[in-house]
């Protein structure tokens, strides 16, 4: 691997940052297109987020993935930003551009379409309602991506009602709050069900949904990847739902984040899923 004067840098920035996957699966795929670049992490301390970002316009560096907390300050430090990323409320990639401005573009919702498209086949984003579990971050990223994708309707349900209420607030017609208690109504004639809550994280039980109650054609998604296998997906699966994992989203934004900041698309022939699943200790 050559890094030479030359070399177009990016990264990813977080606090902590020291587990990111994104720094292995980027220079697997610089090494593999024979690039000189590199993809190198940075944690600055959280209260110089803005000055650390600021010290990087005008090409230190090309592009910035951006995970978390600080997702919804790099919107908001942007000069200007793209839909998805206004409609999410958050940026997990920021270009440099070389006259010192500062673009934010969102590809966690790509990433989670691309996860659905690849591991359930044939699902149509508008053929069925969509429920979403949580009112976090996540789940807006979430619902504006679905929005995007055409989905017709989105319901947010939240153990906190007001929270969903808030979030389906910043959206229109086609999104609702509901309280837990619309579960079993709502999983019956839901087309996708996605768990964006923290329910799961590290172990231990997902959302309490009961998905033996969602049709039969339904798919099941959690947006937790750490473990692979949770409680949730093992559930839909159980009940013959097809399941979709959130290390496959975790790898799918990786994909147009990688072709912003390097100007090529990832080479097809790196198999960035097995690298991360020996990374996780799931091989
Ligand atoms: P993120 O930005 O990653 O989405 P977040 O903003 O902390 O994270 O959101 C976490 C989500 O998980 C919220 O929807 C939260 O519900 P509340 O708004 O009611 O707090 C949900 N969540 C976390 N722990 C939960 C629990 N024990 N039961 C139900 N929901 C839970």
């Amino acid at each position: 691997m050559t890094i030479s004067g030359a070399a177009i840098v990016g990264g990813v920035c977080g606090q902590p940052i020291r587990h990111s996957m994104s720094p292995i699966l980027h220079n697997a795929w610089i090494q593999a297109a024979g690039l000189d670049a590199a993809y190198v992490p940075f944690a600055p301390a959280a209260d110089r987020f803005e000055t650390f970002i600021d010290g990087l316009r005008g090409g230190a560096v090309r592009g910035l993935n951006v995970t978390i907390p600080f997702k919804e300050r790099a919107l908001a430090r942007a000069d200007t930003a793209s839909d998805l990323a206004r409609m999410a409320g958050a940026a997990n990639l920021l270009i440099f551009n070389p006259d010192g401005s500062v673009h934010a573009d969102n590809t966690d919702g790509p990433g989670l379409l691309s996860a659905i498209a690849i591991q359930a086949p044939g699902f149509d984003v508008a053929a069925a309602p969509v429920v979403i579990l949580g009112a976090g971050g996540a789940a807006r990223g979430a619902v504006a991506a679905l929005l995007l994708a055409g989905a017709l309707r989105v319901t947010v349900v939240n153990r906190t009602l007001a929270r969903a209420q808030d979030l389906v607030d910043a959206f229109g017609t086609k999104v609702f709050a509901a309280a837990e208690a619309a579960l079993p109504h709502l999983l019956a004639e839901a087309g996708l069900v996605i768990n964006a809550t923290s329910l799961g994280l590290g172990g231990g039980d997902g959302p309490a949904a009961d998905l033996s109650r969602t049709p039969e054609t339904a798919v099941v998604m959690d947006m937790v990847y750490k473990p692979l296998r949770t409680e949730f997906l093992q559930r839909a699966r159980s009940t013959g739902r097809r399941a979709v994992d959130g290390l496959e989203m975790l790898l799918r934004q990786a994909e147009p984040s990688f072709e912003a900041i390097y100007g090529v698309a990832p080479p097809a022939d790196v198999d960035v899923r097995a690298i991360a699943l020996k990374l996780l200790g799931e091989d």
